[in-house]
């Protein structure tokens, strides 16, 4: 989606999406990776999440992008946590301890300015996304962080039946983006459905919420 549509969203607190606590599937398969303690994790299309807390907590280094102002400014202020704040380039980095979180758009990140990652932690980011700018937000991606291994939380409905966002992301099309440089595996699948009457409400009968584990090929 184009970037006012985001905005807007914030803007009007229409964010759903938003989890009052820690991504339970976060929780639950974050050890499958093996990580160190002080792995450096990519968050990308971060919101205001409490996953970067919760990751920070497990000794690793967070570096987010998140594209507006107020969800940024919202995590640190929520949170209680002191700020730097500098500016790269196009971006805003915002940093208190081992959080770090670029407030702009995802593509005008580079790599020299993300550093190293060691792994990514993406939650609702391909959903967030119409199948045009998942390509590119895919190749982007392999860009930017080229060896890391993902926890990828995403969605797969009937598309026929609703319009996104949150777009449903097959499957297939996460073999078709990432398959070239990783082994990805279902790590599990839950139709989420119950917990979201408004889109039962807008003509679904299943949403399932799938966790997939991309191991680099090497
Ligand atoms: C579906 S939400 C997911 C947020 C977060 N991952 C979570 O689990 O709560 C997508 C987020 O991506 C942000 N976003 C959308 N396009 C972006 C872009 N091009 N660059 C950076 N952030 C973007 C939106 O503002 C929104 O906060």
């Amino acid at each position: 989606m184009e970037a006012d549509f985001w905005h807007e969203r914030w803007q009007n607190n229409l964010t759903g999406f938003h989890l009052a606590e820690v991504n339970p599937y976060l929780k639950a398969h974050w050890p499958a990776l093996q990580l160190q303690p002080a792995a450096r994790v990519f968050v990308p299309l971060s919101g205001k999440t409490l996953d970067l807390l919760w990751l920070a907590e497990q000794g690793h280094e967070v570096v987010g992008i998140e594209l507006s102002p107020l969800a940024v400014e919202a995590f640190f202020a929520e949170n209680q946590l002191p700020v730097e704040r500098s500016q790269l380039g196009q971006l805003e980095l915002w940093k208190s301890g081992r959080i770090s979180l670029f407030c702009g758009d995802f593509f005008d990140l580079t790599a020299e300015n993300l550093g190293d990652i060691d792994a990514v932690y993406d939650r609702a980011s391909l959903v967030a996304l119409p199948p045009a700018m998942r390509k590119k937000y895919a190749a982007k991606m392999t860009e930017l962080a080229p060896l890391a291994p993902k926890l990828l939380v995403s969605l797969d409905y009937d598309q026929s039946k609703m319009d996104g966002p949150p777009f449903s992301v097959s499957e297939g099309e996460i073999q078709e983006l990432y398959q070239a440089h990783y082994q990805i595996t279902l790590l599990s699948a839950e139709d989420v459905l119950g917990n979201n009457e408004k889109f039962r409400k807008r003509g679904l009968n299943a949403m399932n919420e799938c966790i997939y584990q991309l191991k680099n090929l090497g």
